[in-house]
C-alpha cells in the first residue's frame, strides 16, 4: 500500500491549481443517467471516486469517453469526459460497487426517474457516521415512488412516473438535494424542496441540468423549484473548482508559513472557512488569478468554531483546522455537528505530539510550541489530508500510511505540494 513521506519545516511557496470539486463532479457524472444524449464535463479531477463511478455507471450502460488534450492544455487541466447514456441496460446497483464509494447510492433518483424502477444496494455505514439514508427515501416516495427495502437493496419503482410534489428535509442534507432535484426534473409538475442544501455544489449541478433543458431555480438557497420536463438533453459544462482543496492548502500554508497562489479559487466558494483562517492567523486576497493566502507573521491564533451546513464551516475542514490549531498560542475549541465519528484523525496528530481532548462532539485543543514527525495512520478521506498538513510543519520526518484514502478525493498531491517547496514523495507498495 502506498504511503507519504513528508519532511517538514519548508515554507510554501508558489502557486497550486485547483483541481474540479470532487462533491460536484460525482452528482454530476450521475447526471448523465438523465438523458440518452451525450453530457460532455470538462474539468474533472483524476480522482479514484471517479474512476469508480465512471465503473459503476458503465455497469448501468453508460458510454464514458475521455477526450483528448487539446493544443494549449499542459495536462495539468481535469480530464474532459463524455458520457452518454443512451440505453440503460441494468436498473440495480450491486453491493459490490455501491460499497466501495458511498455517493453511487444517488444513481436512485436518476434511474427511477427515466426508467421507473430502480434496485440500489443500500450504503452501509462509514468511518464518519451511520449515515442513514432515509431522507432520500422519503423524498422519492414524496414524488410518487413506491419504495420497499429487501436483502440490503432499496427497490424503488414509479411505472407511471413521478410526480411533482413538495419535499421538506427534516434536516439539512447535500446527497438528498441532488437527488431529488434531479428526479424532479423529470417529473410531471412541479416539486419544491424546502430546507434543502445550499452547498455551491448544488448550484453546480442545477446549472448544469438546466443547461440539459430542466426548469430549476433557487438551487444554493434553502427552497429551489423544479418545472418537471418530459426529456433532458445534451450539454457541456466545467466542474466548479473544489473548495476543500482550497480550504486544505490554504491552512497547509497558513500553518507552514510562505506565500500560496490557489489558482481558480475564489472568496465565494469558502466564505465562513476563510473568514476563520484570517482569524487564525492568514491573509487571504482575491487576486484575477484565484486567492492568494500568506501567513501575517504574528503567530497562529486560536479559535472556537462549529461545523455546520453551507454557509457555515465545513465539516470536510474540520480535520484540516485541527491539525492548524494544533500549534496555535492558546486554546481552541472545535465541534463537530454533522457527522457523529469524524474525530479519527484526533489520536493520530496526538502522534505528532498534538494535545487535543475529546468530549462527545467538542474537541479541546491545545496549542505546543512544536510537532514532531512519526508514522501515522490514515483512516478516511480528509483525516488523512491533516496529517499531511501536520507533517508539512513537523519537525523531522512523517511518514502518512494508507493514502488510498487520499486519493479518492486529492489530485496529486505530493505534485502540487512539492512544486511549492515541501519535502514529500510517495512511497509505493
Ligand atoms: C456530502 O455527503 C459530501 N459528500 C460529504 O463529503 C460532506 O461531508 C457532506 O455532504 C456534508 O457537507 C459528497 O458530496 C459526495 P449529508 P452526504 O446528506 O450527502 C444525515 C468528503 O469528505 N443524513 O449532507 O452524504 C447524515 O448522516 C465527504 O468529501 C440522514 O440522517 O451528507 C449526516 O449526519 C464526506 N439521512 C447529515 O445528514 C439521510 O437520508 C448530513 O449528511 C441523509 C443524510
Amino acid at each position: 500500500m502506498d504511503r507519504i513521506r513528508i519532511v517538514g519545516g519548508a515554507p510554501l511557496m508558489g502557486a497550486i491549481p485547483i483541481s474540479g470539486a470532487k462533491n460536484a463532479a460525482l452528482p454530476l457524472m450521475i447526471a448523465s443517467l438523465l438523458t440518452d444524449e451525450t453530457l460532455t464535463l470538462d474539468n474533472v479531477p483524476r480522482l479514484a471516486d471517479v474512476a469508480m463511478l465512471k465503473r459503476i455507471l458503465g455497469n448501468h450502460g453508460v458510454d464514458c469517453m475521455v477526450l483528448g488534450k487539446r493544443a494549449g492544455q499542459n495536462g495539468l487541466q481535469g480530464e474532459s469526459i463524455e458520457l452518454r447514456a443512451g440505453d440503460i441496460v441494468d436498473t440495480v446497483a450491486p453491493y459490490e460497487l455501491v460499497s466501495r464509494m458511498r455517493a453511487s447510492f444517488w444513481v436512485i433518483g436518476p434511474l427511477l426517474a427515466r426508467m421507473g424502477e430502480a434496485r440500489v444496494s443500500l450504503p452501509g455505514g462509514c468511518a464518519i457516521g451511520t449515515r442513514p439514508v432515509d431522507f432520500f427515501i422519503a423524498a422519492l416516495r414524496d414524488l410518487g415512488a413506491e419504495i420497499d427495502i429487501d436483502g440490503g437493496y432499496v427497490i424503488a419503482r414509479a411505472k407511471k412516473g413521478l410526480r411533482g410534489n413538495r419535499i421538506v428535509f427534516p434536516k439539512t442534507t447535500v446527497g438528498a438535494t441532488h437527488v431529488a432535484m434531479m428526479a424532479a426534473s423529470l417529473a410531471r409538475g412541479e416539486t419544491v424542496i424546502e430546507n434543502a442544501a445550499r452547498e455551491p455544489e448544488i448550484a453546480d449541478v442545477a446549472a448544469c441540468l438546466v443547461k440539459m433543458g430542466a426548469k430549476i431555480s433557487g438551487a444554493g438557497t434553502s427552497t429551489i423549484r423544479i418545472d418537471g420536463v418530459d426529456r433532458l438533453n445534451a450539454a457541456r459544462h466545467a466542474v466548479m473548482p473544489d473548495r476543500i482543496e482550497t480550504g486544505t492548502y490554504a491552512m497547509a500554508v497558513t500553518m507552514t508559513g510562505g506565500d500560496l497562489l490557489l489558482e481558480g479559487a475564489t472568496l465565494a466558494i469558502l466564505p465562513t472557512a476563510l473568514d476563520v483562517l484570517t482569524a487564525v492567523g492568514a491573509e487571504v486576497t482575491a487576486t484575477n488569478e484565484g486567492l492568494r493566502i500568506r501567513r501575517n507573521g504574528n503567530g497562529l491564533a486560536p479559535v472556537d468554531v462549529t461545523t455546520e451546513p453551507f454557509p457555515g464551516f465545513p465539516t470536510d475542514l474540520q480535520a484540516q483546522l485541527m491539525a492548524l490549531v494544533s500549534r496555535a498560542n492558546g486554546t481552541s475549541h472545535i465541534r463537530e455537528t454533522i457527522f457523529e465519528n469524524r474525530f479519527m484523525h484526533v489520536q493520530e496528530l496526538a502522534r505528532l505530539g498534538a494535545d487535543i481532548h475529546l468530549d462527545g462532539q467538542m474537541a479541546t485543543v491545545t496549542g505546543v510550541d512544536r510537532l514532531k514527525g512519526a508514522q501515522v495512520m490514515a483512516t478516511d478521506l480528509r483525516a488523512s489530508v491533516s496529517l499531511v498538513i501536520a507533517g508539512l510543519a513537523a519537525e523531522g520526518e512523517t511518514v502518512v500510511n494508507r493514502v488510498y484514502h487520499l486519493d479518492r478525493g486529492f489530485e496529486r498531491i505530493e505534485d502540487k505540494l512539492g512544486a511549492c517547496g515541501a519535502t514529500i514523495e510517495r512511497l509505493s507498495g
